[in-house]
């Protein structure tokens, strides 16, 4: 393609999985509360913090954004994914590292705790010998170093495979030795929230319990329109009303669909000052393999078989976009008392919502017209969807 208006080229959305949104939506409060943290050092309840929310919901991009905050205030960062491996990868190489930036004056100070060895350049060399490393001794240590400043630790992508959350158990029964030891950490974990649950079932876990809790679903109507339009707008074009109001109408509020749809219709024609609704039509086109492949089926294959059978007999008793329990008990074939587990369980992790007295609501977009694909094809429901609450004049196109 040759275009004299080269720079429209380059798509300001940004859709993938642990992709910064050039413009976040959402989540104001949690964000100035805790970001409050990295100035004032008042922690109250904002020691520990757990992210959750379905995949694609932003808790990565939410890590990095309190991860740039952070920093940008001196706090001292380390992050990684809860995968095997952790203590090492923080305790032999993350540490080092962060040791090596700061000053001379902090470096001083960590010499005389003779935790760790210096050279001449006063670089990091290794550890103490005659210490039994511990990572609550680095914390402690590390903290009094850069004494007005602190430490924030992010650990994404935690499951809840077993050996995992046996690591992951340590790691957190260490950091809570450094809290105790009156460290100033930060701590925030992020996961799908069947995940983070088992992660406070294990034995050290229990200092989690008072965590903030970060809860990520759908962003609403508004905040999805500003997304859009400030990242066209910082993008250097402009999108017309209809188009945008189609555009949050595909995305559902949904952050990846956001991204997707935003970036289909800025590349539909990408030469143009103007986003208009045919852009936006194309976009829906394309976005439509993308949101079962690339998100709605990845969600889906977190549930658990229980969970599966529940959303699919959920799905079979859908009229008019919500479901009766007592016809999910039904489908089901199981006690009401089992379902009723299973149905606070997926309202619990975002997956469904209450729709009124004895019904619920699928609250992710497409999920049911997904589960749809993969059950029988007679299902279709009769009349129109019902949207919830806010989305209710934003009905979600037919896939
Ligand atoms: N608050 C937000 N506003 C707008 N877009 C967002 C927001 N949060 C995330 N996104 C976009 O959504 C997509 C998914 O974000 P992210 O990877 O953070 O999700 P996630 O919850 O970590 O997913 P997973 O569970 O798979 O790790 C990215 O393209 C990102 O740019
Ligand atoms: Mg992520």
């Amino acid at each position: 393609m040759t275009n004299t208006a080269q720079e429209h080229y380059n798509s300001p959305f940004n859709p993938g999985y642990g992709k910064q949104p050039l413009v976040f939506g959402g989540h104001e409060k949690d964000i100035e509360e805790l970001t409050d943290v990295f100035t004032t050092m008042d922690f109250g309840e904002n020691h520990s913090v757990l992210v959750a929310g379905l995949r694609g919901a932003g808790k990565t991009s939410m890590l990095t954004l309190l991860k740039d905050a952070a920093a940008e205030k001196g706090w001292l960062v380390i992050s990684d994914d809860a995968s095997s491996g952790l203590m090492e990868r923080v305790m032999e190489t993350t540490i080092p590292q962060l040791i090596n930036t700061l000053d001379s004056g902090a470096k001083a100070h960590l010499t005389s705790l003779g935790i760790w060895q210096f050279n001449a350049a006063w670089e990091y060399e290794s550890r103490q010998r005659e210490v039994k490393p511990q990572l609550r001794h680095d914390l402690v240590a590390l903290s009094n170093a850069v004494d007005q400043r602190g430490i924030l630790i992010t650990i994404d992508e935690v499951s809840s495979g077993k050996v995992r959350l046996r690591e992951l158990s340590k790691f957190a029964l260490q950091v809570s030795h450094a809290l105790s030891d009156g460290a100033n950490i930060m701590i925030v974990f992020a996961g799908i929230k069947v995940n983070l649950d088992e992660l406070l079932k294990q034995e050290h876990t229990t200092f989690l319990r008072r965590s903030r809790d970060v809860d990520f679903r759908r962003l609403d109507p508004e905040q999805t329109m500003r997304v859009l339009k400030e990242t066209i707008r910082i993008g250097g074009r402009s999108i017309t009303d209809d188009a945008l109001r189609r555009l949050a109408q595909i995305s559902q509020g949904y952050p990846y669909l956001i991204q997707l749809v935003g970036d289909y219709a800025w590349r539909a024609r990408p030469s143009e000052p103007t986003i208009e609704m045919s852009d936006a039509e194309v976009a829906f086109e394309r976005a439509i393999r993308a949101i079962n492949s690339r998100v709605i089926s990845k969600v889906y294959l977190d549930l658990s078989d229980v969970d599966k059978e529940f959303v699919k007999a959920m799905t079979m008793a859908l009229d008019n976009g919500r479901a009766k329990m007592e016809n999910i008990v039904q489908n089901m074939g199981v006690s009401a008392q089992y379902v009723q587990v299973y149905k606070n369980r997926l309202i619990d992790s975002g997956y469904v919502q209450k729709a009124g007295h004895g019904y619920v609501e699928f609250s992710l977009p497409y999920l049911d017209q997904y589960i749809r694909t993969i059950i029988s094809d007679d299902l279709a429901p009769d009349g129109d969807e019902q949207a919830p609450d806010e989305w209710a004049d934003f009905p979600a196109p037919k896939l």
